[in-house]
């Protein structure tokens, strides 16, 4: 039951490979997630960080290379790399699931992203046009205050994200996809190195790093752990079948495990990086860092306008911000897309609009969710909070742990060694980690976080 197609397109090279999976890892995820889970989980912080830290690094990295490598081995879209792979070594088709959690699971991220993307769009255009100017922390909040009250204005600029996210998807894997991220990261990098020494000239960094890495906690906040690991998932793209979907475009030369601790590392680097900018700036202004999904919305434009060249910065700032969901968000609509055009014959562009129809309108309800709908609610969350905590604290982990349990124990051997050729010793090094530690780990912060914490209580 292969559902390859015969000519797939492979990237220019193995730079190639790394640049769009940093893409699709770097994104709103580091910038703008990063700083309001920390932010929200004052009191915490310090675990927040160091549980997404640890977690990157002994569950992220080691996943990240079975997701390429079955992208690669199967040589198609999350379901047909699924299907081919199960098909080789004799696993049954029902792991299939794994791969359409992905494809819809990238869908269903895809729909808030896009709004809280179309926002950065927003504040770019204003910082372009009129320049933010609000001088007093009220005034800022009651800037983004008003934004979230108007659905018109955020469904607007959730319509021109998306046509961009289309755009790059539609024009194909190396022409659209690689060219746009050979455009935008380089260009990204530059701007972050930037903005990373104003936020430590202007700012407050040692504020930054001591509220950051604090480790003496009151009282550890519920969710705080399991954020910590969903986080690590959701910046390193796990799990949705994005990673798949790129990896099988990877020739066979390239070697995973050197790329991956690539993407990890610079990801992580990026993630702390801007972080730290952030915060060291809000400390500096006396601002709030509990201030929710709008942290940066309000606390940067504050800073903006005081700041010597805040204007500049702004833009410069929300460019950047653009760069890193645009290159993200792609890698977010290709799963689906790559299935469509491989399972069906659709032709690429179709395929691309069509799927973002859907995704389109479920953005809208989010944009909603803000204000007219805020008070519609299931299991006490609004559309927002539910599409997200849904897809970083369930199915990204649990898609993660089947992954670790398909790879690490059901492929077999002989598959997984032709694709990773590492030195043996840090080859078993991986294999154990993947086949004990990812397992053991997720399910242990998960028993902790749904089970023992409402014991204890
Ligand atoms: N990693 C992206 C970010 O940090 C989000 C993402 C998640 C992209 C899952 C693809 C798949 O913003």
């Amino acid at each position: 039951m292969s559902q390859a197609t015969p000519s797939r397109s492979t990237w220019s090279n193995r730079w190639a490979f790394i640049l769009v999976t940093i893409g699709s890892a770097v994104g709103l995820g580091n910038i703008w997630r990063f700083s309001y889970l920390a932010g929200a989980s004052e009191g915490s912080v310090g675990v927040f960080v160091v549980v997404y830290l640890v977690c990157v690094a002994l569950i992220g990295l080691p996943l990240l290379m079975a997701e390429i490598l079955i992208g690669r081995r199967g040589r198609g879209n999350p379901v047909a790399a699924m299907l081919n792979t199960a098909a080789e070594s004799g696993n049954s088709s029902w792991w299939a699931l794994l791969g359409w959690v992905g494809i819809f699971g990238a869908l269903m991220i895809l729909s808030f992203y896009s709004v809280v993307s179309g926002w950065m769009v927003d504040y770019f255009w204003r910082s372009l046009v009129e320049g933010m100017n609000v001088s007093t922390p009220e005034e800022a909040k009651a800037a983004y205050d008003a934004t979230m009250a108007n659905p018109w204005r955020q469904g607007f600029w959730h319509t021109v994200f998306m046509i961009l996210t289309v755009g790059v998807v539609a024009r194909g894997v190396v022409a659209g996809i690689e060219t746009a991220n050979k455009i935008m990261l380089p260009l990204l990098f530059l701007i972050l190195i930037f903005l990373a020494f104003w936020g430590t000239v202007a700012g407050d960094m040692p504020a930054a790093l001591n509220f950051m890495f604090n480790l003496k906690t009151e009282a550890i906040k519920p969710g705080v752990v399991i954020d910590g690991m969903g986080h690590a998932f959701f910046s390193l793209s796990l799990g949705m079948g994005a990673i798949m979907a790129y990896g099988s475009y990877l020739d066979k030369k390239t070697n995973i495990g050197h790329t991956c601790l690539w993407v990890a590392g610079v990801g992580a680097f990026i993630g702390l990086l801007c972080g730290a900018a952030i915060f060291s700036l809000t400390f500096r202004y006396g601002l709030e860092p509990a201030a929710g999904p709008g942290l940066i919305l309000q606390t940067l434009p504050l800073a903006f306008t005081h700041m010597p060249g805040g204007r500049l910065v702004a833009i410069l700032f929300f460019l950047f911000v653009i760069f890193a969901a645009w290159t993200s968000s792609i890698s977010l609509l290709e799963p689906f897309v790559s299935w469509l055009t491989e399972r069906y014959g659709i032709r690429r562009a179709r395929a691309a609009w069509g799927t973002a129809l859907p995704v389109w309108l479920l953005g809208l309800a989010v944009c909603l969710s803000f204000n007219e709908w805020s008070e519609f609610k299931i299991f006490g969350r609004t559309i927002f909070y539910l599409l997200d905590h849904f897809a970083t604290r369930f199915m990204m982990p649990l898609s993660g742990l089947a992954i670790a349990i398909y790879v690490g124990w059901r492929l077999g051997k002989m598959i997984v060694v032709d694709e990773i050729r590492l030195k043996q010793r840090t080859f078993n090094l991986w294999f154990d980690v993947l086949r004990f530690v990812v397992p053991v780990g997720i399910t242990l912060i998960f028993f902790y976080e749904l089970v023992l914490r409402n014991w204890l209580k």
